[in-house]
């Protein structure tokens, strides 16, 4: 691996001995040198600790590592998940890239999208109506990419009613069956592989409370989709109502497929392909922007600054939009799945740190809950910010406040407030000397702290589908700086298999060879559940 990190060194001693204050005092041009824009579509990184020659730098380090040449054989349909030994082309799901995936393509689209549309109109119904809710059951990219568009579409479900049942855990599906009529419910087994130990109880679990309600008429309550088409139908689901998908779709990439069927059962197939279009477009910027007004290299870029130059080894997403609550974790799977590895393309360890540790949820929540350590705790936090220009329901008043409360964040971080500024208001507003003196050092906002802020017009399909092939291109280009494959996920193994082994130690059959801890777990989970 070209070690870019050297390449980088430089510019962050350079900018470490300095501050955002002084470098939007020194340069009122930050904003735009240090915008981009795809049409709407609006990162403002001036924000961050960033200046002239480190972005040349950060492009430079781009260049080195060949990120058009990996684009483009990507896009081509070389095997770039190397491990797997698979094709990565989840733009052709969109027609985001000629890519050599074939006909079968398009035929399963509107294959999925006629089936959506005959359950959101009746033409294919339950025996005492047409279906009003809709329950997918999967996991990871089989879940999270379906309720994260399915919640952030939800002013244009016109559809039946969306469920999301993920977790083993029975609560999940219980909780949401109680309000449920199985006796209108439609059951979407969504599972790549149709093996996914989860999905596959869920799936059985689903499949006795619709049984024992509608008896043999079960099936007929039932779809799924993967690319186990063998699968499914051991199921017992009729092949008519099985929608398949290839090896080239990692799981996580997965929602451009027929995994968006619920989704398009609740919003419509004219929806849906507007989601597309817009993923389709963000694939056309990707593929031929050049590499300094290329959005999701610039977002990965300053993802490499803040890892790599700046060692700052978490980051917050923090949507300004209340549907946009599932995006911090559909992003989590996304980047971190595909590049929390320390393995080389080649099987040599990896020399830098890699994937950011993601989490967030959405603003204004979050400053009422852990923006407190954002802005005085001891670590430098970068944060992410995504808001729209236009709230979707025409509410100008709430908008606009949710703008300002936005907008305040990235000048709090940025900018802090001195202990000079904190005892000039104190004393402005008649604080008593000794006051001052008391709370001035816990009234300091150290400022300094980076953040970049994503803009768009308006949250509607083609908008999230920008947005979301925005993050994905972005780890892409990560993922060849840091010379990993991106698409595999060897990291969910272990846990995997160890679950399957424990179950007989758990339900008495069998004890196993154990750890003495879990050994213990499991004598004190039998001592209270006796
Ligand atoms: O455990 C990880 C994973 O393989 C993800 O990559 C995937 O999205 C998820 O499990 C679900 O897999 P499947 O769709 O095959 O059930």
């Amino acid at each position: 691996m070209n070690n870019f990190i050297t390449k980088l060194e430089p510019h962050a001693d350079r900018l470490k001995a300095t501050n955002l204050r002084a470098l939007f005092d020194g340069n009122p041009e930050r904003f735009e040198q240090f915008t981009a824009r795809l049409d709407d579509l609006l990162i403002d990184f001036s924000k961050e600790k960033i200046d002239a020659p480190a972005l040349a730098a950060l492009f430079d380090v781009a260049r080195s590592a060949n990120v058009e040449a990996a684009r483009d054989a990507m896009v081509g349909g070389q095997h770039w998940n190397l491990t797997e030994d698979r094709a990565v082309l989840h733009m052709a799901l969109r027609g985001g890239a000629d890519a050599p995936a074939g006909d079968e393509v398009d035929e399963t689209l509107d294959r999925f999208l006629a089936f959506a549309e005959d359950v959101r109109s009746g033409r294919y119904a339950a025996k005492t109506g047409p279906f009003t809710d809709v329950i997918n059951i999967g996991i990871g990219g089989s879940d999270l990419g379906p309720v994260m568009v399915a919640r952030a579409l939800e002013p244009d479900r016109d559809g039946p009613r969306l469920h999301f049942v993920s977790n083993v855990d029975g609560a999940h599906l219980t909780d949401i069956t109680k309000s449920l009529d199985p006796s209108r419910t439609l059951v979407i087994i969504a599972s790549k592989t149709f093996t996914t130990m989860e999905t596959m109880m869920n799936a059985r679990s689903a499949r006795e409370w619709l049984r024992g309600a509608v008896g043999a008429e079960a099936g007929h309550h039932m779809a799924a989709v993967s690319s186990n088409i063998e699968g499914a139908a051991e199921f017992g689901i009729d092949a008519s109502r099985v929608f398949g998908f290839w090896d080239w779709v990692g799981g996580r990439y997965s929602i451009w497929s027929a995994i968006g069927l619920p989704v398009a059962i609740g919003i419509g197939a004219d929806d849906f392909r507007a989601f597309l279009s817009g993923a389709a477009a963000m694939d056309q910027h990707f593929i031929n922007a050049p590499l300094e007004q290329n959005l999701p290299v610039i977002l990965a870029l300053i993802g490499i600054w803040r890892r790599n130059a700046m060692g700052w080894p978490t980051v917050a997403l923090i949507p300004y939009d209340q549907r946009l609550e599932r995006f911090p974790a559909y992003t989590q799977q996304l980047d971190m799945e595909s590049n929390g590895k320390s393995t080389a393309r080649d099987g040599t360890p990896v020399a830098v740190s890699t994937a950011p540790i993601i989490w967030g949820e959405p603003g204004t929540n979050s400053q009422h809950s852990f923006f407190q350590l954002l802005h005085q705790g001891t670590d430098v936090i970068p944060v992410d910010f995504i808001a729209a220009a236009e709230p979707r329901d025409g509410d100008t008043e709430h908008h606009t406040a949710l703008l300002a409360n936005c907008f305040a964040q990235g000048q709090a971080f940025a900018f802090g407030r001195t202990e000079q500024e904190v005892r000039a208001r104190m004393a402005a507003k008649s604080a008593p000397a000794a006051e001052i003196e008391r709370l001035a050092a816990h009234r300091v906002f150290p400022g300094d702290r980076p953040s970049t802020t994503i803009l768009h017009r308006r949250l509607d399909p083609f908008t999230l589908g920008r947005l979301v092939a925005l993050y994905e291109h972005k780890i892409f280009v990560q993922g060849v700086i840091w010379n990993i494959d991106s698409f595999d996920q060897w990291g969910v193994e272990l846990g995997k298999e160890l679950a399957v082994n424990l179950l007989p130690s758990l339900t008495g059959d069998a004890s196993a060879d154990l750890d003495t801890s879990t050994a213990g777990l499991i004598a004190t989970i039998k001592e209270l559940s006796a």
